[in-house]
């Protein structure tokens, strides 16, 4: 931690200056290299204003040039596999055709993280119960007329969940990020890694309705700006970890037996990603890291602009990978000075309180998930 603070301090400067360029030229997104200002109304905006209509524009032209050059591009080192879901058109998904325990059951299976993306569905299809009746009934009765309004709000309120934005950080092939874009969301997509990356995007262009509602962001978040190795057990190359702030060479030095170096990559924080942007869900599943990202994310989880956080919580991994082995214990107390509520069950039941949580993320837990919901959000104020 030492090492990669002095090291981000040192380019911090430097690269502040350059935050906006920085930025653009990491998002090289299926739209192309477009500007922030383009991405990120057309994430939040379901109509395209008409600003930026000749912007949007020329992107899908090279967006469309981007999938005639380079689509198929090395498919024959990948495997299509058909995703099971209730979509409403069937599509397919490319996965790894090496090793890697995701990409075997979703190629056997056609499915993969049934339970998380329910979660996630829950998330972006929930609606507050409407002032008033929810005073009137109660916090039992509320959260039920909320469940009912996700539910049953009629076709109306359902099209209007569409324009939710989920940030799919660590999008690994992109099995989340295809699943929720299909059924009709938008979704920021955040993958460090090339192989990965090529994978989400000749999926993506096999599927240009689905493509239309997605921005790539080919860049790694933490806390900081700083240069990263990424590195996987060679029999489960997908499983990507990682360790900043040191050259090649000592990283290589320090990596466990069977492991090698897959890739680096540049980290920046999401605040300057995408601060600004109102998000329904974000997703964080990267091996370990999610304390420097939820760090790097500081800024909107105190303004409340992401309303739901799930995420992978492995001691073991984030002590390892942060090379700290109180990593846990501070990530916990981050955690609960949050204004979220916290369940290790699921989005819509498990809510605890900041004392309970604290004891309940250091126990054995029953899911590798945990669920963070924003506390001015009806439907957890009555559970616990
Ligand atoms: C994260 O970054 C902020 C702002 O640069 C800094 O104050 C904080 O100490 C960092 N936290 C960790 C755990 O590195
Ligand atoms: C971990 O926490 C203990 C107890 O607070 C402290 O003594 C120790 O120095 C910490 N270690 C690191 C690496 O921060």
């Amino acid at each position: 931690m030492r090492v990669l603070c002095l090291c981000a301090q040192a380019l911090l400067f430097a690269l502040r200056a350059l935050a906006d360029t920085a930025s653009i030229a990491q998002v090289y997104t299926t739209q192309g290299s477009i500007p922030r200002s383009v991405w990120s109304t057309y994430l939040t905006d379901p109509k395209t204003p008409s600003g930026t209509q000749s912007a949007l524009k020329s992107a899908l032209v090279r967006q469309r040039h981007f999938c005639q050059d380079a689509y198929p591009a090395d498919v024959e080192r990948f495997k299509q596999s058909q995703v099971f879901s209730d979509a409403p058109s069937p599509f397919f998904i490319y996965v790894r055709s090496e090793p890697d325990v995701v990409s075997s059951q979703v190629l056997t299976t056609g499915k993969w993280a049934d339970d998380l993306l329910r979660d996630i569905y829950f998330a972006l299809e929930y609606n507050p119960p409407v002032q008033g009746a929810a005073g009137a009934a109660g916090a039992g009765a509320g959260a039920a007329a909320g469940a009912a309004a996700a539910v049953g709000g009629g076709a109306g309120s359902g099209e209007g969940t569409k324009s939710r934005v989920f940030i799919d950080v660590g999008a690994n092939f992109g099995w989340l990020t295809m699943n929720v874009a299909a059924r009709g969301y938008r979704v920021a997509a955040v993958e460090a890694m090339k192989h990965n990356q090529k994978m989400l995007r000749n999926s993506l262009c096999a599927h240009p309705d689905i493509m239309g509602r997605v921005v790539l962001f080919a860049t790694g978040v933490s806390n900081d700006t700083a240069t990263c190795y990424m590195y996987s057990d060679d029999n489960n190359q997908g499983n990507g970890h990682s360790m900043c702030g040191l050259s090649e060479e000592a990283v290589r030095q320090a990596l466990p037996p069977g492991h090698s170096i897959r890739d680096s990559m540049a980290v920046q924080r999401l605040d300057a990603l995408l601060g600004g942007v109102e998000v329904q869900v974000m997703k964080i599943d990267v091996e370990g890291f999610e304390p420097m990202v939820m760090y790097g994310a500081a800024e909107m989880l105190r303004a409340g602009k992401i309303k739901f956080v799930c995420m992978e919580f492995f001691p073991d991994f984030m002590q390892r990978n942060l090379h700290n082995p109180n990593a846990t214990i501070e990530f916990i107390d981050f955690l609960v000075s949050l204004p979220y509520r916290i369940s290790i069950l699921a989005f819509d039941h498990g809510y605890m309180t900041p004392a309970q949580a604290a004891v309940a993320l250091r126990g054995d837990r029953t899911r590798d998930d945990i669920f963070l919901a924003h506390e001015s959000l009806p439907l957890v104020a009555g559970v616990l």
